[in-house]
């Protein structure tokens, strides 16, 4: 039996957590910065009748974050701003001012030098700040965890950074690339908190609230009843969710935490609700590679702790159901090439709809033919060979 195993919670359960990290103001902040970035369009919000009627819900929303600047995945959004913040800051400067062509103006460029940043990353994070350091005309240092895609890293050294593969899982990747960047003086921009690293994080999840603050827009007014977020870190979950329990309160969709079940940090948080984080530690060996982190966000996890409503640790089969169900569509509907960790959303939605043993599940979520169901695919073939493989290209 494929993995599947379920935690939700009643509504109110937990006390509220403050969302101005991800509210509006910040959003606008962020989306005013990424308007100026070359190649910026706001990616598509697909409707698929077709999806919808086969699952039996009323409606499917698919946001396509492939189309990204060109990157395949949504991820440059939260790199790009949180360095420009730091080039920013170094120049005494607020960001709105100088923009993104501010950054890259001469005088700027002298007064910063080159800067180092680096990172750790399963690959499209490590690709969003190697695009970025270019962009910005700085250099970027990027760590993998063992058993990374050659793939993504030819795709990181292709934006020009230094890039390897580490003999290290994702956690003690971010460890090293935190180290090097104390030794070397370079700036450590990590896409997850812990106490005392928070300023950064912060953000990246404000950057990556461009891709909500889109959707709400592309929605023309309608409102979604039930939002699947997938997590490996949780600030992508927690930035999403963040923005949408800001904006629409307790109208907000009814939300689902998906992880993959060797990565389920939290799912097994939310389970022992003590107020303590778990760690899953050791190979975490899904091909949900974006989602193969063992150690949660610390301020995006406030947020999905107070916020989310359901916390789903699933196994691989769904990831790859759900990129069959994108990728080979129902007459009419558009196809949408999504990647391993875009697509889990999908496949846990279809079996949450068709499996009998999840009925349970379906029912505590309320999930039923009136269902109006955005999913977020967050990458396109970020793994081409692994693509075509579960497609049977
Ligand atoms: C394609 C994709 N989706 C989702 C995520 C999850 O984001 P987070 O680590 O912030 O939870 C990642 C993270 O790398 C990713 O690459």
């Amino acid at each position: 039996m494929e993995a599947f195993n379920y935690l939700v919670r009643a509504r109110g359960e937990h006390p509220p957590a403050p969302l101005e990290l991800t509210g509006a103001a910040q959003a606008e902040r962020a989306a005013a910065f990424h308007a100026g970035l070359p190649g910026y369009a706001p990616t598509p919000l697909v409707s698929l009748p077709g999806l919808a009627r086969k699952l039996g819900v009323a409606q499917v929303w698919v946001k396509d974050e492939s189309e990204r600047f060109g990157l395949n995945a949504f991820k440059a959004l939260g790199g790009s701003y949180a360095m420009a913040r730091c080039l920013a800051d170094r120049l005494g400067r607020p960001l709105e001012e100088l923009g993104y062509a501010g950054l890259c103006a001469p005088e700027a460029r002298e007064k910063l030098g080159r800067l180092t940043f680096v990172t750790a990353t399963d690959g499209n994070h490590g690709r969003g700040v190697a695009w970025s350091a270019r962009m910005l005309g700085h250099r970027a240092v990027v760590y993998m965890p063992r058993g990374s895609a050659q793939e993504r890293l030819e795709n990181i050294r292709a934006q020009g950074a230094q890039a390897e593969i580490t003999e290290y899982n994702y956690d003690d990747t971010v460890r090293l690339a935190s180290r090097q960047a104390q030794e070397h003086g370079w700036t450590l921009v990590q896409d997850t908190a812990w106490p005392g690293y928070e300023e950064i994080p912060a953000h990246i999840m404000q950057g990556y609230t461009t891709l909500a603050r889109e959707i709400a827009a592309q929605l023309e007014g309608e409102r979604p009843t039930h939002l699947f977020l997938q997590a490996g870190v949780g600030s992508f979950a927690g930035a999403v969710l963040g923005y949408f329990a800001g904006l629409w309160g307790e109208e907000r969709p009814v939300t689902a935490v998906v992880e993959p079940d060797k990565a389920d940090c939290h799912y097994r948080s939310a389970l022992a609700d003590d107020g303590k984080l778990r760690f899953v530690t050791g190979d975490m060996d899904s091909m949900m590679a974006g989602l193969c982190c063992g150690e949660p966000c610390t301020i995006s996890w406030e947020i999905l702790n107070a916020y989310a409503d359901a916390f789903l640790s699933v196994g691989d089969f769904y990831s790859a159901a759900g990129m069959r169900l994108l990728g080979r569509p129902e007459p009419g509907d558009r196809r949408i090439v999504s990647g391993e960790s875009g697509a889990v959303g999908a496949g846990v939605l279809a079996g949450i709809m068709q499996e009998e043993r999840l009925d349970g599940l379906r029912r505590a979520l309320g999930l039923d033919e009136c269902a109006r169901v955005l999913l977020i695919s967050t990458e396109g073939d970020t793994d081409r060979e692994n693509y075509r493989r579960v497609l049977g290209l």
